[in-house]
């Protein structure tokens, strides 16, 4: 007789183990089920984690290398390329066994090896021992995440074409790199070499980097990574790709006109996809839709008892919104509320400055034809930003002309990831401008900033004329 589960959930990802973690505190009886030898998914294993781990560490040297205004001097200052991937795979590390601590903890069964779908309400795991077994569960929670999207003339070979998964372990810092996309991807990991010595060049398709931020953000952070010593081509699209002993080639088209790069690595970071091959969606009669993704109402897909949450389905691909769909789901397998609510999903890049936003652009807010007012605060007017040699950057709050309620918000600042929750708390409980404005932030901070922006849709920002 097979095992029975109340929740099977397929993919241990923060989406997976989070949905685990809360199915079993609900009292389910759950099964988690993962290929990868750990826990964790994209995010723990080779995406935020190991990325912030390598932000964190080359900004240090970044500071150090540029000391002189503060009286601070390095000599021979090195880069020991080794030991900071060494620290990076312990802060890995740590977490791993954090995780797995959690899931075993709260007595989730875990079963190592790929899982797939058997007919309904049966999943077979087919371990790297060619051995598999068959769990049955009253529900299917796929939560099998995501990969890279590669161009057809090239192949990631994860040597001289690489996805982050290669540029997060780089034995020594190239002397050159190719990015193809100024996303998130592509601006953090382009930072983290760049700032080690590396000739960062990016190759966008769009004209503006760090699409769908808000318009202003945008140019100043191009303007401001420009400083840093990255080179940037938007609205050049990638055209082809020639590998050489030690060098790759691109080929690439701007305004009708061919142009050419060449370096010793290329990154390919121009999206990801969601990932349900092997699945065996087959065998349940669940389709995905043009985008390969699993179409899903509140978590539940079309066949009754199997749901999806986090990169496989439509909405963001972010670690946190993952976690949320799977605690939603959770909650309504166990007759709770959940809910599935994308409008107030922050979204970061954590390069330096971090760009932080959440809810509607000022563009996208005139798009839908709202009447809106909106509220500006420079970093050049912040006494912790000047203090702290960060006065690149602003805050930006938007608010629904007549009801003043927060419709959304943009920074780019030192620190916008942390600065970007308290105006998410205020949009949680439909909260306006005025109550942002009128909330006590301590002082000196550069949060600050966010709380004189909010008061600048009012023109009543202290700071600033
Ligand atoms: P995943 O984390 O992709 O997990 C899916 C899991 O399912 C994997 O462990 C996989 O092995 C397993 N799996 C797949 N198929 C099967 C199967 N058939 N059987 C068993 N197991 C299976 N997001 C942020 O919010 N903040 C960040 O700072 C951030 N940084 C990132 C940096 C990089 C370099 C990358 C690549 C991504 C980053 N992301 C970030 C995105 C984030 O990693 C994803 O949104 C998140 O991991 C999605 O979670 P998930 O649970 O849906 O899937
Ligand atoms: P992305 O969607 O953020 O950026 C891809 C970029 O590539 C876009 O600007 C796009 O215009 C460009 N592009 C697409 N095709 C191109 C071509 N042929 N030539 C040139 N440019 C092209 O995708 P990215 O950076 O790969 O990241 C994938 C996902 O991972 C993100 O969407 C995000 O959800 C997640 N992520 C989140 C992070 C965070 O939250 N800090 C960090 C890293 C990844």
């Amino acid at each position: 007789m097979p095992d029975t589960f109340d929740a099977i959930i397929i993919g241990s990802g923060p989406g997976g183990y989070v949905c685990a973690i809360r199915c079993a505190q609900l009292g389910l009886k759950t099964a988690l089920v993962e290929k990868d030898p750990y826990l964790g998914g994209t995010c723990l294993n080779v995406g935020c984690i190991p990325s912030k781990a390598l932000l964190h560490s080359t900004h240090l040297y970044h500071q150090a290398a540029h000391g002189e205004a503060h009286g601070l001097q390095f000599k021979d200052l090195k880069v020991d390329v080794k030991r900071l991937m060494e620290r990076k795979d312990k802060v890995v590390g740590q977490l791993r066994k954090g995780v797995q601590t959690l899931v075993s903890k709260r007595k989730i069964e875990i079963h190592e090896g790929t899982g797939s779908f058997a007919g309904k309400g049966k999943v077979t795991v087919a371990g790297s021992d060619d051995k598999s077994t068959t769990i049955e569960g009253k529900n299917i929670i796929i939560a099998t995440g995501s990969v890279p999207v590669s161009l057809p003339f090239m192949k990631i070979d994860g040597k001289q074409v690489v996805s982050s998964t290669g540029a997060i372990a780089f034995g020594k810092v190239p002397k050159s790199m190719l990015v193809i996309g100024a996303g998130a991807i592509g601006l953090e990991l382009g930072s983290v070499w760049s700032r080690l010595g590396s000739e960062v060049t990016f190759v966008e398709f769009l004209p503006t980097i760090a699409a769908g931020s808000d318009d202003d953000v945008s140019k100043m952070a191009e303007r401001i990574f420009k400083k840093q010593g990255m080179t940037f081509h938007t609205s050049t699209k990638v055209t082809g790709c020639e590998l050489n002993k030690d060098s790759v080639k691109l080929t690439a088209e701007r305004d009708g006109k061919e142009l050419s790069f060449e370096a010793e690595k290329v990154l390919l970071s121009v999206g990801r996809k969601p990932y349900t091959e092997g699945l065996g969606l087959d065998q349940i009669g669940l389709k995905t839709d043009d985008k390969g993704r699993i179409p899903v109402k509140n978590g539940q897909t079309e066949v009754e008892g199997v749901w999806a949450i986090g990169d496989v389905t439509p909405g963001p691909m972010l670690a946190h919104k993952a976690e949320e769909d799977g605690v939603a789901v959770a909650q309504r397998i166990a007759g709770k509320p959940g809910h599935f609510d994308y409008s107030r999903v922050p979204n970061v890049i954590y390069t330096d400055p971090e760009i932080a936003s959440v809810g509607l652009t000022e563009k996208a807010a005139k798009e839908q034809g709202r009447e809106i007012k909106v509220g500006t605060f420079p970093l050049v007017a912040n006494g912790r930003a000047i203090a702290q040699d960060a006065t690149d950057g602003f805050a930006k709050i938007i608010a629904d002309a007549k009801t003043d309620r927060i419709l959304g918000a943009a920074i780019i600042a030192a620190g916008a990831s942390e600065m970007i929750a308290s105006v998410v708390g205020h949009m949680e409980y439909g909260g306006s401008a005025e109550d942002l404005g009128s909330t006590i932030h301590a002082h000196p901070t550069i949060s600050e900033a966010v709380k004189e922006a909010a008061l600048a849709v009012d023109k009543k920002a202290i700071h600033s004329l």
